[in-house]
């Protein structure tokens, strides 16, 4: 599909897309229809630049359309509440009668400071943060917390252990091994990343500064269902979690981490925010060497507002957390998404063998199932047949192939009951 704006009038915006086999033509954003030119069913696309006979806003033809989003089965960044986006969409022009965006005003001023302070005490009611731990928003990615994490609990000398159950796990490892003596105490490599260790298998390093895991690992599908208790926790030992993948899926005891860290985009957000959760007392020792900007205590001490933070994401994240409390808090959406993950593994183990999950059952994550084909051949049919009954972005990471589908709090079980119809449908097309 090429969808050009052909000229530099108003109307170039404009493109004209057409809605059903023999519907009518209706105006829609040029980059700005959330995925639904994709859809390949039943659906054209214009490429003719047109002068509207009266003034139609992009936006306004967006908001007015009827909601024929795809499902989007991506890691992250992830599909979003549309309810979410279409609130957002609804005040991204004026703030709340302030006359402007999100994305204009300053990030001092009243308007964002309700917006910031709002989200914080959202989250902190749906994760029952202890009022001794700081909630920042911050920049950089999870990858950043990488760096910024051992930069900020260890010094050189000091060491800190690592348990790898995943592609991002092995990731934070090496990169702390810049910043601190980086131990790797279990590795789920030789299994291909698909167990968690019991917890009196590991051999865990005295004096070390922080135990560190990641939660949820998105590629391959394995999920901590509890947590080890660092050795020398009575000597200051803490836990460090990388939650980007599964945080507010589910209720976490947050004092039984010394940190927690999340990117947004996969069940909180857009990408551009990162969340960190620390008990405060370990912050005020980063190395001299801390880039200011990887010095959590400067953003601890600056509310996050030491420079400009990621507003626009803070604002969404804060629409989300509203959502969640609105949906009865963190119990109820992990209830949501067992019943979701329940149904997807069930069609998977149910298959005879024609589908498989390699991770072992009482490690399976909620958030990312990977499965792949007997018949690996089919797999690149299965994705693309998927993606024109509108289920998108069902492919594998590049890293270990085969298919996943990452299943969100915000994926409706609408999708998962549609994948898994179309699991079966597809199995029985290929005896
Ligand atoms: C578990 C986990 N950790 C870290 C990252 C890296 O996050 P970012 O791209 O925000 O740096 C990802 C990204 O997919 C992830 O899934």
């Amino acid at each position: 599909m090429a969808a050009t704006a052909g000229s530099s009038s108003p109307g170039s915006l404009l493109l004209l897309r057409k809605v059903g086999g023999h519907g009518s033509w209706v105006p829609a954003a040029a980059g700005f229809d959330g995925g639904r030119s994709r859809r390949a069913a039943g659906f054209a696309v214009s490429c003719t630049a047109v002068k509207p006979s009266s003034p139609v806003s992009p936006l306004a033809a967006a908001a007015h359309s009827p909601s024929d989003r795809v499902f989007n089965f991506a890691a992250g960044p992830a599909t979003l509440p549309e309810k979410v986006i279409r609130k957002a969409q609804e005040e991204l022009v004026d703030y709340r009668g302030s006359g402007m965006s999100i994305m204009e005003m300053s990030h001092r001023g009243k308007e964002f400071d309700g917006v910031i302070k709002k989200a914080e005490s959202d989250l902190r009611e749906l994760l029952g943060i202890p009022s001794d731990y700081s909630v920042l928003f911050l920049q950089g990615g999870a990858t950043t917390q990488f760096a910024a994490i051992p930069l900020n609990l260890c010094s050189p000398e000091d060491s800190a252990d690592f348990i790898v159950t995943g592609s991002w796990g092995d990731k934070a490892y090496k990169e702390a091994q810049k910043y601190c003596k980086a131990n790797l105490i279990w590795s789920g490599k030789p299994e291909k990343y698909t167990k968690i260790p019991s917890f009196d298998q590991i051999q865990q390093t005295a004096g070390a500064r922080y135990l560190h895991i990641c939660a949820n690992e998105t590629i391959h599908g394995v999920e901590f269902k509890d947590y080890p208790i660092p050795a020398g926790a009575g000597a200051g030992e803490v836990l460090v979690a990388d939650m980007s993948s599964n945080f507010c899926s589910k209720p976490v005891d947050v004092s039984r981490f010394g940190l927690i860290y999340a990117g947004a985009q996969k069940n909180v957000g857009p990408s551009g925010v990162t969340i960190v959760i620390a008990r405060s007392d370990l912050l005020g020792k980063a190395q001299p060497i801390t880039p200011v900007m990887l010095d959590l205590k400067i953003h601890a001490d600056s509310a996050s507002l030491y420079n400009t933070p990621p507003c626009l994401a803070i604002y969404v994240c804060g629409l989300v957390f509203e959502d969640l409390l609105e949906q009865g808090g963190l119990k109820e959406v992990e209830k949501k998404n067992a019943h979701k993950a329940g149904i997807l593994y069930d069609a998977i183990d149910g298959s005879g063998g024609f589908y498989v999950c390699p991770v072992e059952e009482s490690v399976r994550s909620l958030m990312n199932v990977p499965f792949t084909l007997e018949r690996s051949d089919l797999e690149k049919k299965f994705i693309e047949e998927a993606a024109k009954e509108g289920m998108v972005q069902l492919k594998g990471h590049r890293s270990v192939g085969g298919v996943r589908a990452s299943i969100y709090n915000a994926m409706p079980l609408a999708g998962v009951e549609k994948l898994v119809a179309f699991m079966k449908d597809f199995q029985a097309r290929h005896p």
